[in-house]
């Protein structure tokens, strides 16, 4: 048998991650704490709260969360749980007109926690108790920080600051540090996937697979096209030099993000940062994904467009826009077949990590590493 320890090695000795990271419920409790709470993970969209007063109830591995936009505009993550009894708080999304109260006993919270109102909870008409000190009350915040319109959570909040973090990541992509706009309901779709979750984000990292499962896209964007992307941080990837939409018949085409490098006239790159986001840039678009474990065995994706200008939101381009998430939504489920083949493989006795080929397999083997350092990491500080 092998272990984590396996993956440890050099990319030509490595293995891949043991099989039972992979079908094994009990082994993703563990990753739950080691791999997403101690990281900046990924949970959901700024794009779902859009307004001051704007609520998302999100379950994540688990926990039932919620994201809230205050006053200030600003995105804040807490438990979505009651400080009181304990009650789920929200249960749709949704813009609240007053305070997030519970539908239990009615105590009110602020948009940005802080415990506002307590009814009868001294006895009929007395809304406060000596025993009951709102200041202590207040709703459980999670850190969190958002970028590229992507709300992450530390939830151990022991993560270095995401921009130290993801320092490297930043910088290779900070010509897209601009605003940017989601395209509205036919640019964001999910898919289900009888996989886990590591799976989906080992084939996002390899172009190696184009040629055989995505024979169209291999047509105009060839494996010889592509480069691999390893980050010294939690991010691997690959880029193709051959970008080049084609997405109406009267030559039409979406504005471009002002002040790109002439680099990304052709380029266009696809970077998995770990654990659970999946990002794409293009010189007219970006996109992001957040892969969301639902258990071990279960994978839901949620991929969302964004373009580079209001103006890409009018009904001028909606069929250009249609047409873009038709491509992807194409490209994304050629893959489910893949993913989900994997998991399965990965059920049979004695298979053993398999191997990775150096030259067209590093960005995986970068993200393999990143887990086991992971899941190993209490066990190398003793
Ligand atoms: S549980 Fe929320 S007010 Fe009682
Ligand atoms: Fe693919």
């Amino acid at each position: 048998m092998h272990s984590i320890k396996d993956v440890l090695q050099p990319i030509e000795n490595a293995k891949g991650l043991p099989s039972h990271l992979y079908v094994d419920n009990s082994a993703s409790e563990d990753e739950r704490e080691r791999v997403f709470f101690n990281s900046w993970s990924a949970l959901s969209m700024g794009k779902d709260v859009p307004d001051a007063g704007s609520v998302m109830p999100v379950d994540f591995l688990g926990m039932p969360l919620l994201v809230v936009r205050n006053k200030a505009g600003a995105i804040k993550v807490f438990q979505n749980v009651c400080r009181h009894r304990g009650m789920r708080l929200i249960n749709e999304p949704g813009k609240l007109k007053g305070p997030i109260t519970c539908p239990y006993h009615a105590w009110a919270y602020d948009l940005d926690g802080a415990l506002k109102a307590t009814p009868h909870v001294g006895g009929a008409n007395i809304h406060h108790h000596d025993n009951i000190d709102p200041a202590e009350m207040g709703l459980l915040e999670v850190r969190s920080h958002v970028w590229h319109d992507v709300v992450f959570i530390n939830v151990n909040e022991n993560a270095p600051p995401f921009e130290v973090e993801h320092r490297e990541l930043l910088e290779r992509w900070k010509e897209f540090e601009k605003p940017f706009f989601h395209g509205g309901a036919d640019s964001g779709f999910t898919l289900t996937l009888n996989s886990n979750w590591k799976l989906a984000i080992d084939n996002y990292c390899e172009s190696y697979h184009l040629p055989f499962v995505h024979p169209d896209l291999n047509s105009y964007s060839r494996l010889e096209d592509h480069y691999n992307i390893v980050g010294k941080s939690g991010f691997a990837g690959q880029g193709t030099l051959v970008y080049n939409p084609s997405l109406s018949d009267d030559g039409r085409a979406f504005p471009n993000f002002e002040g790109l490098d002439q680099k990304w006239d052709t380029a266009a790159e696809y970077v998995a940062l770990f654990p659970n986001l999946l990002l794409g840039v293009h010189r007219d678009h970006v996109f992001n994904i957040i892969i969301e474990p639902q258990g071990h065995d279960t994978t839901v994706e949620h991929i969302e467009l964004y373009y580079s200008s209001e103006d890409c939101l009018k009904d001028d381009y909606k069929d250009m826009r249609v047409k873009n998430a038709e491509l992807w939504h194409t490209v994304f489920e050629e893959d489910i077949g893949v993913v989900e083949g994997m998991y399965e493989g990965r059920k049979a006795i004695g298979y053993d990590g398999g191997k990775f080929s150096p030259v067209m397999e590093e960005p995986t083997y970068k993200f393999h590493y990143w887990v086991a350092e992971r899941m190993l990491s209490n066990e190398a500080a003793e």
